[in-house]
């Protein structure tokens, strides 16, 4: 008798343990299950949407399963509710050789790509973690944007994103402004979605490895460390050129790129002050992943080196605050919905100072 009641207390007292055991645990999935990247609002609500599950569940569990098989079959299908992507995509495969086919179409590409629609993709199975705006300023190159397009579709769907391609084309004959183009890029496709991210890439230039993912961080992120034509090492300490990611917050923090650097060089070295004069810091993937292949060409005529780019880089503190997005005009001649890219046209030859 006291042996069976000393039992039964033991075991009452085991079950009020594992009941609190299991609330802690169940409380502390629901916690880590949001708090675990930054976007606390769309988390929560799955969150809700998992629980929903799991209630609809049981009570399926508890009686009429075929009863309710039959309402849903006359349900036209609406869109079952999605999670959020997982933090690493299952499609990505690493390394990979690439190669440029001197007969490649851009219709080619585009049959390849027909779950992209106006230059835009999101994928179909979850909700990506990010909104991407890949920026790719440009003239006088159809040849390596058709790779880059070829190459860029296929990886950053692998990586899961959302994501639009937008490539800004300077029209006329005025010298190169990348570091403007971008300014434009940057603004232009703000007035269509609300981006997370924005990529800015030169088009000459292909990411090798899918595990370098075109996403943002906390800090503003450098993702080419090594290319083809450099032995794939760094160029110089500081470097922050070819390919960036900032998120919309960083890169209007530090008012954007300078508008004032026409030709060659030395805008990339201006973003990079700027980004440190806010007190962020340069982040790179592993040497490993951040490997790129550029394609060869010439320097283009009207992009010739900017020899005015030291001076430019000395003033950087006093500038920045008046150039950059809050000073960038120009005219912006077109905005054509392509299937794999947005082109977005714009015209500097108004502007006054060309060295
Ligand atoms: C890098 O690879 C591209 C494409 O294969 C090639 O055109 C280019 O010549 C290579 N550059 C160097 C320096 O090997
Ligand atoms: C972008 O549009 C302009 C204006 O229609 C056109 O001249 C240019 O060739 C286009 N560029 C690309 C890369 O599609």
């Amino acid at each position: 008798m006291a042996i069976s009641l000393y039992v039964f207390h033991f075991f009452n007292k085991f079950k009020v343990f594992l009941l609190v055991t299991l609330c802690l645990m169940m409380l502390w999935a629901a916690f880590s299950y949001f708090v675990d990247s930054g976007q606390t609002i769309p988390k929560l609500k799955s969150v809700g949407e998992h629980f929903g599950k799991i209630i609809s569940l049981e009570k399926e569990e508890d009686s009429q399963k075929e009863e309710k098989m039959k309402i849903t079959e006359g349900v036209p299908a609406t869109k079952p509710p999605q999670g959020p992507c997982p933090a690493l995509s299952p499609y990505l495969r690493g390394a990979s050789k690439l190669t440029f086919s001197p007969s490649l179409t851009l219709e080619e590409v585009e049959k390849e790509n027909p779950q992209v629609a106006e230059g835009r993709y999101h994928p179909a199975e979850c909700s990506a973690l990010q909104r991407v705006a890949i920026l790719i300023p440009h003239r006088n190159r159809e040849r390596h944007l058709l790779y880059l397009l070829e190459h860029l579709h296929p990886f950053l769907q692998r990586q899961q994103l959302e994501y639009g391609i937008y490539v800004i084309h300077q029209a006329g004959s005025t010298k190169f402004n990348r570091a403007k183009l971008l300014n434009v890029g940057y603004l232009e496709a703000l007035k269509e979605e609300n981006w997370d991210c924005f990529i800015f890439h030169d088009v000459d230039l292909v990411p090798e490895n899918d595990f370098n993912i075109y996403m943002c961080d906390r800090q503003p992120k450098h993702l080419v460390v090594g290319r083809n034509s450099t032995g794939y090492r760094l160029r110089y300490q500081g470097y922050f050129g070819g390919v960036t990611a900032l998120t919309r917050d960083q890169f209007s923090m530090v008012n954007g790129f300078s508008n004032n650097y026409w030709g060659w060089g030395g805008e990339d070295d201006d973003l990079r002050i700027r980004v440190e004069m806010q007190k962020m810091r340069v982040m790179r993937p592993s040497a490993d992943v951040a490997r790129y292949t550029m394609i060869f060409h010439n320097r283009d005529h009207g992009n010739e080196e900017n020899r005015e780019r030291m001076k430019l880089l000395r003033q950087v503190s006093r500038t920045w605050k008046t150039d950059g997005l809050n000073s960038c005009s120009y005219r912006l001649l077109s905005v054509e919905h392509n299937p794999l890219y947005i082109n977005i046209t714009v015209d500097f030859s108004m502007q006054p100072k060309i060295s």
